[in-house]
């Protein structure tokens, strides 16, 4: 099948699917690859891609993208607290995070959810899609809608790369990309696919850095989606910053991001939001996500509750350098072969070990 975006979208089966759907028990709604660029979608995806790509982006909006695991929550709040909560007095805080700033393609992975059970049921998301999305349909997509009808100033999040959303992007929309070093980006996205139900991997450790390596992990390569930005970076509209920055030095990229959103906030307000998205207050409030989501009468918890309790939540450490702890010499040999080969060439310099304290 042919995208609108000039990829063609196959789906996964055969041996690969057995393999996966193996590994990564949540996989049953089907799995598509993308040609070029090898891009691992849920199948969902082909349903959203034409309005993804046909967005109407605003002057206003600000988009914050990322791979997967590469801090998008925490520059989610950040953003959102600065253009939206200066004050931290705005009672919208304290909705889920992928609510007020929605998570843009996520119709794409989630069950087809029904108006009239959006309507019976109480959920931060269906409440927010019913408050600001009056007269749609869920069935149509409630995160894309919510999209479409948040108000200015608008704070959208994706995992998708530029070259799957509106060429127009970057010349209307400022636009926050998040890189993490790929070492650490396995450790949370391995601890990631375990707790979420959608994905649940029961493989290994050691499959799972394969699988990276590979590309094979959902929203594909690492690599591509960091060049694809990488090589943007001169834009105007695009303000590409390192998690590792951010952690070592939280106020000063924070300054740099208002200068970046014309937000204009004093030094007193930035000191504020500071401490407001730092990892603990964060993670003390824990609203990363909706935690649950009732499909008639059933609940859809989208988090393993029980492995959480065992091995640790959303909020998981949010520190650089901890896969030091995890990778053994054997995976990080692996690891660093996949990064002279994907990311020399590119010129990017991550950051492997700051100091957290
Ligand atoms: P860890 O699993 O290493 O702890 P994303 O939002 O892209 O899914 O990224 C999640 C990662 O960002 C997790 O990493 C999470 O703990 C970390 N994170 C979330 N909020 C943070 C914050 N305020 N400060 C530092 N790291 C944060």
């Amino acid at each position: 099948m042919e995208l609108i975006t000039g990829h063609v979208a196959n789906p996964i089966d055969g041996f690969e699917r057995d393999k996966l759907l193996n590994d990564f028990r949540g996989y049953t709604k089907g799995l598509i690859r993308l040609t070029p660029g090898r891009w691992l979608l849920s199948q969902g995806f082909t349903n959203f891609a034409s309005r993804i790509y046909n967005f109407q982006h605003k002057v206003s909006d600000v988009m914050v993208m990322t791979w997967p695991k590469c801090g998008t929550t925490w520059m989610q709040e950040i953003v959102w607290t600065m253009r939206n909560n200066p004050n931290l007095d705005n009672p919208d805080a304290e909705l889920p995070i992928d609510v007020k700033s929605p998570y843009f393609e996520l119709d794409a992975f989630l069950p087809q959810f029904k108006t009239k059970d959006v309507y019976s049921a109480s959920n931060p998301l269906f409440d927010a899609f019913k408050r600001w999305c009056p007269g749609r349909q869920a069935e149509d997509g409630m995160y894309l809608q919510l999209s479409e009808c948040l108000p200015d100033h608008r704070v959208l999040k994706t995992h998708l790369p530029f070259s799957l959303l509106s060429p127009s992007l970057l010349d209307i929309t400022k636009v926050v990309y998040v890189a993490r070093n790929p070492k650490d980006v396995i450790v949370s996205y391995h601890h990631h696919s375990r707790i979420n139900r959608g994905q649940a991997y029961v493989g290994t450790f050691e499959d799972f850095v394969q699988y990276f390596v590979d590309d094979d992990l959902l929203y594909g390569p690492y690599w591509s989606h960091v060049e694809e930005a990488w090589k943007r970076r001169n834009h105007p509209n695009l303000h590409f910053v390192f998690y590792e920055d951010l952690k070592k030095n939280p106020l000063g990229e924070i300054r740099v991001l208002d200068s970046f959103l014309n937000s204009n906030l004093t030094e007193a307000q930035l000191e504020r939001i500071v401490r407001y998205t730092s990892f603990e207050e964060m993670q003390g409030r824990g609203n990363a996500v909706v935690p649950d989501v009732p499909v008639g009468s059933v609940q859809v918890k989208v988090f393993d509750e029980k492995l959480i309790r065992q091995e640790g939540g959303f909020f998981r450490k949010g520190e650089s350098g901890d896969w030091k702890s995890k990778l053994t010499p054997d995976m990080d040999a692996k690891v660093d072969q996949w990064i002279h080969k994907n990311l020399d060439g590119l010129g990017i310099k991550f950051n492997y070990e700051i100091s957290n304290k």
